[in-house]
């Protein structure tokens, strides 16, 4: 699908329908021409209204802000695809609510995020006409139309929703397909698309010889063996190294503290902390963001076997720290505390992990919701701030002294779960804390993204099944970082 900007009339562009936002229902807006066809059909403004004969959509529009934009976006293509329509023209309208790079790349999110589809394991693959979406640069109401800014927000609304649906289909690939293995030639491939893109790919023998024993311990009763997936991005003059640190589980049956059935269902997704740092990565390197970028991606599956890790079981982490297992469904923190032990290694100004490490999370704050935690109020709220506009919800979770009692082990250094059932999601913080080091604590932000990640029905401009989450709010992080150089 292509999405543009055309220096020309409205009436001059040719196109087979017209799309049209009806702003806070206002029916009485210049740009409406159907006051006859709304009392026909007794139109208020709050639902999608096809026009045949005048080859009109009219599509709601609660406010302008970027969210709605988004949201109104994803409508607009769900009532358009099954139409028998190839182009489709509008009017610059979205600019006037300020900014017109944000407010066309918002459209464009959620116009392509609505527009995903996973579909490979279908027989009846659905084809749509649609091809062209055409904006008119014409000016109104002597509200300047910046079409420099609306065509960069256009290509960054790509570059950025492309990202997060590639991340959905690495998170909705099956766990058959999708092994350890599978994740490191994806990353080897991302590597080989972009230039300044490298990827380390390490297996079994280097995670011993690095005597990363948590991270292979949870690996241990699979039959995939595991993968530590280290991804660069490399551009000239860095100004910060930024380092994302993802839990790659490609499928978690919860170990020898088996899931019962209705909890292992969709544990696909969780590989979905390691998918978002890929996608970030991808869209840092076509963004051309000037911070080194690297993504270091904890791979394998927790199994149950023989040989598979217990609880009573007691590792000594790459680190030294050693931990006592207590349930080997915790797994994704003993993944995660031998890759950010590596991680710290690369001297990060900024460690970031994303995990859906606990169902904790998803009760505290619901499924529409990462936590973010970490020992940096400032980083934490600046993150919060600069995030929102990407339209990914998020809540600060607060550490305290009192929860950070409950993970002391009597035999080891820590143990993986707490001694109390509250509180999981900042406890699970809370061990990640113990794996860094004093150096980078300030620098430091766990995403705990469980909720959000993958969505058994469709909400928003997501569809049922992988959403994403991760990817663009870091991505709007980090490009308002760079905005701030
Ligand atoms: N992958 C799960 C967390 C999860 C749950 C993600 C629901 C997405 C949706 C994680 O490995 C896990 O099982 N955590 C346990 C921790 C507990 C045993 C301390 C949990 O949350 O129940
Ligand atoms: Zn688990
Ligand atoms: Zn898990």
């Amino acid at each position: 699908m292509r999405l543009q900007i055309i220096n020309k009339k409205l009436s001059k562009i040719k196109a087979d329908l017209e799309l049209i936002f009806v702003v806070d229902k206002d029916l009485k807006h210049k740009f409406i021409k159907d006051e006859k066809a709304f009392k026909f059909a007794n139109y208020k403004g709050e639902s999608i209204l096809l026009l045949t004969e005048q080859a009109r959509l009219y599509v709601p529009l609660n406010k302008l802000n970027f969210e709605e934009f988004r949201l109104s976006a994803a409508k607009a293509y769900n009532a358009l695809k099954t139409l028998n329509v190839k182009t489709v023209k509008l009017n610059s309208y979205l600019s006037a609510c300020g900014c017109a790079k944000t407010s066309f790349q918002a459209f464009a999110e959620g116009f392509l995020l609505g527009a995903y589809e996973f579909n490979k394991y279908k027989e009846k693959k659905e084809i749509y006409a649609l091809k062209d979406i055409i904006f008119s640069s014409e000016e109104f109401n002597d509200v300047k139309f910046d079409a420099k800014e609306a065509r960069l927000g256009l290509t960054h609304g790509e570059i950025i929703a492309t990202a997060t649906n590639f991340t959905k289909d690495v998170v909705n690939e099956i766990p058959e397909i999708y092994t350890p293995q599978k994740m490191a030639e994806e990353a080897q491939n991302l590597a080989k698309n972009y230039p300044n893109l490298s990827c380390k790919i390490y297996d079994e023998k280097f995670l011993a010889k690095e005597k990363m024993n948590a991270f292979l311990a949870v690996n241990r009763a699979s039959v995939h063996p595991p993968r530590l997936i280290h991804l660069i991005y490399k551009p000239k003059d860095a100004k910060k190294r930024v380092i994302f640190v993802g839990k790659g589980l490609t499928y978690d049956s919860g170990g020898l503290s088996l899931k019962p059935a209705d909890y292992m269902l969709t544990m696909k997704a969780d590989k979905s902390g390691a998918a978002a740092a890929m996608g970030i990565i991808k869209g840092a390197a076509e963004l051309n963001l000037p911070f080194e970028i690297h993504a270091i991606l904890g791979a394998t599956e927790n199994m149950i076997g023989g040989n598979a890790y217990k609880p009573d079981d007691v590792l000594i982490s790459r680190s030294g720290v050693s931990i006592e297992v207590r349930n080997t469904d915790a797994e994704g923190r003993l993944v995660l505390a031998d890759c950010l032990s590596y991680a710290q290694d690369f001297k990060p100004d900024i460690l970031i992990d994303m995990a859906t490490l606990t169902g904790a999370c998803v009760v505290g704050l619901g499924e529409y919701t990462s936590g973010i935690m970490g020992n940096n109020e400032e980083l934490k709220a600046e993150f919060k701030a600069k995030a929102a506009k990407s339209g990914e919800l998020t809540t600060i979770l607060e550490f305290n002294p009192h929860l950070r009692e409950l993970i002391k082990s009597q035999i080891a250094d820590v143990s993986n779960t707490a001694s109390s059932r509250y509180g999981g999601a900042i406890t699970a913080g809370l061990f990640l804390d113990k794996f860094i080091k004093d150096e980078f604590k300030d620098k430091w932000m766990h995403q705990d993204i469980a909720g959000p990640a993958y969505t058994e029905k469709a909400w928003g401009y997501n569809k049922a099944g992988a959403t994403g989450a991760g990817v663009r709010m870091n991505l709007y992080y980090l490009c308002a970082m760079a905005k701030e150089l």
